[in-house]
C-alpha cells in the first residue's frame, strides 16, 4: 500500500494484467489512436508509482522509456513530475510500484552510484556542476568511477564542446548558462555511459544557445547513445524526439512519436501553445 489515502482502491494495480510479460504497453493517445509498445526499450521506468519519503505518491503508474539509439523526450507542465520520474529511474527515490530495467536487466534495487557503474549518465535539473571547480576538474569528477585513462574521453568532450577546451582552467561558475550546461553534459559523458539522461539541458538559455545545445545532443545521439531528456521547450524538443511523453500530474497523458504528438490537436492546444 502506498500510504496515500487518495490512492487506495484506485485503478488496477495488478501489473500482470496491465503489463503482460512486464513489457509495458501505453494506452493510446487520443490523437494517435494506437497503443505504444515499450518492448524494445533500452532503458525503462515501467509503471512507476513513487513519492518522496513518506509523502504522497507523485508518480502514478508512470512509464518512460528510451529505445536503442533514439531520443526520447518528456514534456509537461511545471510540477507534473518530470524530474521526479527521472530521479525514480536513476534510483534517487524509493519506488512503491513498478520497476526500472536497463538493457533487459532489472536494476530497481540498485543505488544511483551502482546505476552509473551499469552505464547510466544523469544530468539533474539543478546543481549539476561544481561551480568552484574548474571545467577540467568537473570533467575529472565526472569520471570518478573509472580507473583507466580518461584523457581520450575528455578530448571527445572538448571536440563536442570546443569552448570547454578554451575554458578548461576557468572556474565553472564563471561560465555562461549555456556553457555550464555543456560542462554538465560533458561531466555525464565522462563515465562513457550507455544511456544519457538529461533534465532540462536548455533551461535558462537563449533560443540560439538552445538550438546549439540541441544540435550537440543530436550529435551525441548519432553516435548511438540513447538519450532520455526532459524539456520545457516542448515544441522544439518534440521535433528532435523519436518518442515523446506528455506527463500530467504524475501520469502518462499522451505518448507517441515526436511527430504524432506534434500533430495531436489536444497536445498542441494544451501543451504547445496551439
Ligand atoms: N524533494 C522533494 N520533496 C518533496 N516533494 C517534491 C520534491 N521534489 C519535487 N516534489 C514535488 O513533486 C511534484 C513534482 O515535481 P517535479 O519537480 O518532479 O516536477 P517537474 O515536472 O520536474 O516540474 P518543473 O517543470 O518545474 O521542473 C511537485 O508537486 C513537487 O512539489
Ligand atoms: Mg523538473
Amino acid at each position: 500500500m502506498s500510504g496515500n489515502p487518495y490512492q487506495e482502491g484506485r485503478g488496477n494495480r495488478d501489473h500482470s494484467i496491465t503489463n503482460p510479460k512486464g513489457t509495458g504497453t501505453l494506452q493510446p493517445s487520443p490523437g494517435t489512436r494506437h497503443p505504444m509498445s515499450t518492448a524494445n526499450a533500452f532503458l525503462i521506468g515501467d509503471s512507476m508509482t513513487a513519492g518522496y519519503g513518506k509523502g504522497p505518491d507523485i508518480l502514478h503508474d508512470c512509464t518512460i522509456a528510451v529505445d536503442p539509439g533514439e531520443i526520447a523526450v518528456i514534456v509537461g507542465p511545471n510540477g507534473a513530475g518530470k524530474s521526479t520520474a527521472m530521479k525514480a529511474v536513476f534510483g534517487m527515490l524509493d519506488m512503491r510500484q513498478g520497476s526500472v530495467r536497463l538493457d533487459g536487466e532489472d536494476i530497481t534495487g540498485l543505488s544511483p552510484q551502482d546505476r552509473v557503474v551499469k552505464g547510466m549518465g544523469f544530468v539533474p535539473q539543478t546543481s549539476n556542476i561544481f561551480t568552484s571547480m574548474t571545467v577540467q576538474e568537473n570533467l575529472e569528477m565526472g569520471a570518478f568511477i573509472r580507473r583507466d585513462d580518461i584523457r581520450g574521453t575528455m578530448e571527445q568532450v572538448f571536440d563536442l564542446f570546443p569552448i570547454l577546451r578554451d575554458k578548461r582552467h576557468q572556474a565553472a561558475g564563471e561560465l555562461s548558462g549555456g556553457q555550464r550546461q555543456q560542462v554538465a553534459v560533458g561531466r555525464a559523458l565522462m563515465t562513457q555511459p550507455k544511456v544519457l539522461m538529461l533534465d532540462e539541458p536548455t533551461a535558462g538559455v537563449s533560443p540560439i544557445v538552445m538550438d546549439e545545445l540541441f544540435d550537440r545532443i543530436i550529435e551525441v545521439a548519432r553516435t548511438g547513445l540513447p538519450i532520455l531528456m526532459v524539456e520545457q521547450n516542448a515544441k522544439q524538443a518534440l521535433e528532435i524526439a523519436d518518442t515523446g511523453y506528455v506527463l500530467v500530474q504524475g501520469r502518462n497523458a499522451y505518448s507517441g512519436t515526436g511527430k504524432e504528438l506534434l500533430a495531436d490537436p489536444e497536445v498542441r492546444k494544451s501543451f504547445l501553445g496551439g
